[in-house]
């Protein structure tokens, strides 16, 4: 294989270096293009685009294969937790024994917000979107904690990566009972990360929830699945943000609300209000089907397609399996999941979805598991954030150790007018 890509423009002949990744990948380094031909290169959505290179997290999309720090997610899922595998996206490595309760004593001393902070779930409205409080909430706890405007000090940031870390599940579990005029529970430091979650989702001053260890597993494995996933638009983002050297909370803060669209980690919201759509008007799928392939009806078979898996999502493969033993532990019938999975059924048997490489994505069952746990559909896309956090910390932490990193400043083809005079306001069209 060549390792030098021939370019020609005008005439005139070009090489230009293929970096090659440990996964064989090959990419076009275009860093010295514009400079040595005064072009450059345009890739409307970054299809083809690689904005960095990075050691974190590897995805085959044609193989549908998912390793973070080159371990398979299947073995993750089966094996590791949340926290641990946290620690791995973050560090480069597994813990070992004092390194992983170092982490998970570091989470549970960083697990309360200042208290001045409930004043500022107040001034929020119930139905406030719990995204909208998320993304807003980090930003203020920000404010409470020492030392995160300060430059990045890698020997301040195993500290600041625990404290947002384990801040961004309070504040969403006090964002949920705001919302619903609830009283906040707070955090015990007796409860691991994501029993802690549930605790101060679902308990009530009065009365503990009862933390069965299978529901706890199954969102802790929901949050292990979420945890990093290449350079998707929500990561891309926390990059774009940590080039400029903006302290770690705010590179999160600008990741919740990249991930909030519905093309995106909004998806799964979207798609339990599809399945129940679907439900309501008494349709198996099939005519909701044929609406999802004509691009007139307005409609997507949400959950449904990848940019890089051409391929069954391997997350949605663990998920949908964790949704038949969730309902069965639960004794939940829940006929979302059997329009879930007639929608599946007959998508993968379609030629529409089947040539164009449609499979079910992380968020196509996801829903159903935190239907069943009695998350409410509007705290999904929270769930998702708080899941992803390790990675974009993860991808913040690669961008800041770089030696002699610059500031990510795509540029653009401009299609606007050329130059054009002032017209005084009299001269000007009268519309
Ligand atoms: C996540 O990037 C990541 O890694 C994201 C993520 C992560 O972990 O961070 O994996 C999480 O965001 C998963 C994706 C969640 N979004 C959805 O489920 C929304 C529904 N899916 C689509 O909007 C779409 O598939 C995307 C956004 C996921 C991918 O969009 P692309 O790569 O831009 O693909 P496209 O829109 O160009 O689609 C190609 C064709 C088009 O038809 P044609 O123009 O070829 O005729 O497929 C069609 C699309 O109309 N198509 C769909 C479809 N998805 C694509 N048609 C119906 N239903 C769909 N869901």
């Amino acid at each position: 294989m060549d390792n030098v890509a021939k370019l020609e423009i005008d005439g005139k002949s070009y090489s230009l270096p293929i970096a090659v990744g440990s996964e064989k990948e090959r990419g076009i380094d275009i860093s010295t293009l514009r400079q040595s031909t005064g072009c450059i290169t345009l890739d409307e959505s970054y299809g083809n685009t690689g904005s960095c290179r990075s050691n974190i997290t590897f995805i085959d999309g044609e193989k549908g294969i998912l390793r973070y720090r080159g371990i398979p997610i299947e073995v993750l899922a089966e094996q590791s937790s949340f926290v641990e595998t946290a620690w791995l996206l973050i560090y480069g490595r597994l813990p070992n024994r004092k390194e992983l309760k170092r982490f998970s004593d570091l989470l549970t001393q960083n697990e309360m917000l200042h208290e001045d902070l409930k004043f500022h779930f107040e001034g929020f409205p119930a139905h406030a979107h719990p995204m909208a409080i998320l993304s807003a909430m980090i930003n203020a706890t920000s404010c409470f904690v020492p030392g995160v405007l300060d430059a990045y000090d890698p020997a301040k940031f195993e500290l600041q990566a625990a404290r947002l870390l384990s801040k961004v599940r309070t504040i969403a579990a006090f964002a949920f009972r705001k919302s619903r005029g609830l009283p906040i529970v707070y955090p015990k430091p007796a409860f691991k990360y994501t029993a802690n979650f549930l605790h101060m989702m679902f308990s009530d001053p009065y009365e503990e929830y009862d933390l069965k260890p299978e529901v706890v597993r199954a969102l802790d494995m929901i949050f292990l699945l979420h945890a990093d996933h290449e350079q998707n638009c929500s990561t891309s983002t926390v990059r774009m943000i940590a080039s400029s050297q903006a302290n770690i909370f705010a590179c999160a803060a600008g990741g919740v609300c990249a991930l909030w669209g519905p093309l995106h980690g909004g998806a799964n919201q979207a798609v339990i209000e599809m399945l129940e759509d679907i439900h309501r008007s008494g349709d198996d799928g099939s005519k909701f089907i044929v609406a999802a392939k004509d691009k007139k009806s307005g409609r997507k078979l949400m959950g449904f397609g990848h940019r890089v898996y051409k391929n069954y999502d391997p997350r949605a493969k663990i998920i949908k399996e964790q949704c038949d033993k969730m309902l069965r532990l639960l004794k939940i019938d829940d006929p979302l999941l059997d329009i879930a999975k007639k929608l599946e059924e007959a998508a993968l048997h379609d030629s529409y979805f089947v040539e164009r490489k449609l499979y079910p994505n992380v968020d196509f069952y996801s829903g159903i598991i935190m239907r069943a746990i009695g998350i409410p559909l509007e705290m999904f896309t929270v769930i998702f954030a708080i899941g992803r956090m390790p990675g974009w910390i993860a991808n913040y932490k690669e961008v800041m150790d770089q030696v002699g990193g610059r500031i990510s400043r795509p540029r653009q083809i401009y299609m606007g007018p050329t130059e054009q005079p002032y017209v005084q306001i009299d001269q000007r069209i009268k519309k």
